[in-house]
């Protein structure tokens, strides 16, 4: 008598956006680890072939912002995997970081067009074939920033803020339609490149607020989002899980 085999993905076939590097490369290798195919898509291509090439997977280029690139790559990953079972929305960006009076409209839109129209399109493109097999899991990567709003980043905490809510207005559209569940999660600092072009002082107020004190890790988010598409998270939809070593108030 083996061990029972929790949370496993087998068969099922997951699609990663951004999941060319950091937070997505590292939800693509655990969701693979626990047998799912996964097409990993990314505006940079030449990652998201690297990624995928490393664990069997579909490397695929995809702006998520663009509806027919959005199109275009969910076409070809069905083709080449079958129908999708797991959808993580982990692609984002932080933008300008400024306060209200240094930012223009060009900066809210840039940042708006990836970390809310993006997940709005990709959802969009596969709620319909989730309804129809009566299956599917969502998972948005939202911050929090999106709950707590870091000064400085007010384009990234509003997007952030607008993920979590059209995650609970979808969760509920679908509830009850099968077995298709939406959530959120809303990590604090894990040390990735996305802190690249962040000023220093903007990094060391966020860490600052954990009351765990550290950062989190690749693995730690990567293991959330493993049992938040996994089969056994089926009564649990429209929900925003924090990993963020406690420093959400609410
Ligand atoms: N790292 C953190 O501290 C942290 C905290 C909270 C939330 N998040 C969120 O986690 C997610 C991943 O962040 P990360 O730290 O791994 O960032 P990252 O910048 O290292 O990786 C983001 C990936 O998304 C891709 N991407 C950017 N724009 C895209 C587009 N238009 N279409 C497709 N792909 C695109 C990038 O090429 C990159 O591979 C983001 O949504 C981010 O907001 C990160």
């Amino acid at each position: 008598m083996g061990e029972p085999n929790f949370f496993s993905l087998r068969g099922q076939i997951a699609v990663v956006t951004g999941g060319g590097q950091s937070i997505g490369e590292g939800i693509a290798r655990r969701l693979t680890a626990a047998g799912a195919r996964v097409a990993v898509l990314d505006i940079n291509a030449a990652n998201a072939r690297r990624v995928a090439a490393s664990i069997a997977g579909l490397g695929l280029h995809c702006d998520v912002s663009s509806r027919p690139s959005v199109e275009a790559a969910l076409s070809e990953a069905r083709r080449a995997l079958g129908p999708i079972d797991i959808l993580v929305n982990n692609a984002g960006i932080v933008g300008k970081t400024a306060r209200l009076q240094e930012l223009d409209e060009k900066d809210l839109d840039e940042v708006y067009a990836v970390n809310l129209k993006g997940v709005f399109l990709m959802c969009r493109a596969v709620i319909g074939e989730m309804l129809e097999r009566r299956y599917g899991r969502i998972l948005n990567v939202a911050s929090i920033a999106g709950k707590e709003g870091n000064p400085t980043l007010i384009p990234y905490s509003s997007t952030k803020a607008a993920v979590i809510a059209l995650t609970k207005a979808l969760a509920k559209e679908v509830a009850g339609l099968g077995d298709v569940t939406v959530n959120s999660i809303s990590p604090a600092v894990v040390f990735t490149k996305i802190h690249e072009t962040m000023p220093k002082a903007t990094i060391d107020y966020m860490v600052s607020k954990i009351p765990m004190g550290r950062t989190g890790t690749i693995e730690e988010v990567a293991a959330l989002v493993h049992y938040l598409v996994s089969r056994e998270a089926s009564f649990t939809t429209g929900q925003c899980y924090d990993i963020s070593g406690g420093r959400a108030t609410y």
